[in-house]
């Protein structure tokens, strides 16, 4: 049975230019269940949805990444609107707060605000890039309050807390694996598996023992095993219920 579900993937990234649809198929036809590929600018997203068209269990998402915030994202925001209707798009994504690069932070606030107030307009869930912004997020988060993702949590087991308590999910990949992975660890085994979905944010950030190579959804199986280590639970356990967790919050059936 398939059960790997990716919650957060980039295969629009140059990195598979050369072997993408090869891999989609070959990935498909093994352990992959589903494939959410999220979208970080106009185009892209665009792009994303093309990509969803051509395999039925491949959905995406559409938003303006916070490295991708040009002069023109405000005004884009009505054609990410009208691309969510697309019936294939199921989240509002990748959209959030990136203060480790050197991006001003004021434009970055306007449009995660005006894409969480699209989110929640539109009654869809949104998927959260939170890059050493933990309290400007959290703070937005609540006083949005939106359905979705905290994707790649990095995280304290408080921040954790207060996430779930909000209603939202929390995404794990490759980064679990990692030996400087304490804190993640911590956050895991401390929240409830019926809160957790997997991810990999391909081809960035995969799982130890392919670190540095490019990441695929396959891959999710090591960062699953790292989970049911954790967890004290066999590794398919771990991948049905966050299987299930996924299909719930992305609302697919
Ligand atoms: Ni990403």
């Amino acid at each position: 049975m398939k059960l790997i579900f990716d919650t957060h993937a980039h295969y629009d990234d140059k990195a598979f230019d050369e072997d993408r649809d090869e891999l989609l198929t070959k990935l498909f036809s093994e352990n992959v269940a589903y494939i959410v590929n999220q979208g970080t600018n106009l185009e892209l997203s665009k792009y994303s949805i093309s990509l969803s068209e051509k395999y039925e269990n491949m959905y995406c998402a559409v938003g303006i990444h916070p490295e991708c915030i040009t002069k023109n994202s405000l005004a884009e925001l009505d054609e990410i609107k009208k691309l969510s209707q697309h019936q294939k798009v199921v989240a509002i994504g990748e959209i959030g707060l990136d203060y480790y690069w050197d991006i001003p932070k004021e434009p970055q606030k306007l449009i995660f605000e005006k894409q969480l107030e699209l989110a929640n307009e539109l009654d869809m869930p949104v998927n959260i890039h939170d890059r050493e912004a933990h309290g400007d997020t959290l703070e937005l988060l609540k006083k949005y309050k939106p359905k979705g993702i905290l994707h790649c949590f990095s995280g304290s087991v408080e921040t954790a807390r207060e996430i779930i308590k909000l209603g939202m999910y929390i995404g794990m990949g490759g980064v679990i694996t990692f030996k400087n992975s304490r804190k993640a660890v911590e956050v895991i085994s401390d929240i409830p598996i019926e809160k957790l979905v997997l991810e990999t944010d391909c081809p960035y950030l995969s799982p130890i023992p392919f670190r540095g190579k490019r990441n695929h959804s396959g891959m999710i199986q090591y960062t699953a095993e790292k989970i049911a280590e954790i967890k004290n639970i066999p590794v398919e356990e771990v991948l049905k219920i966050t299987c299930g967790n996924a299909k719930k919050v992305y609302n697919i059936i």
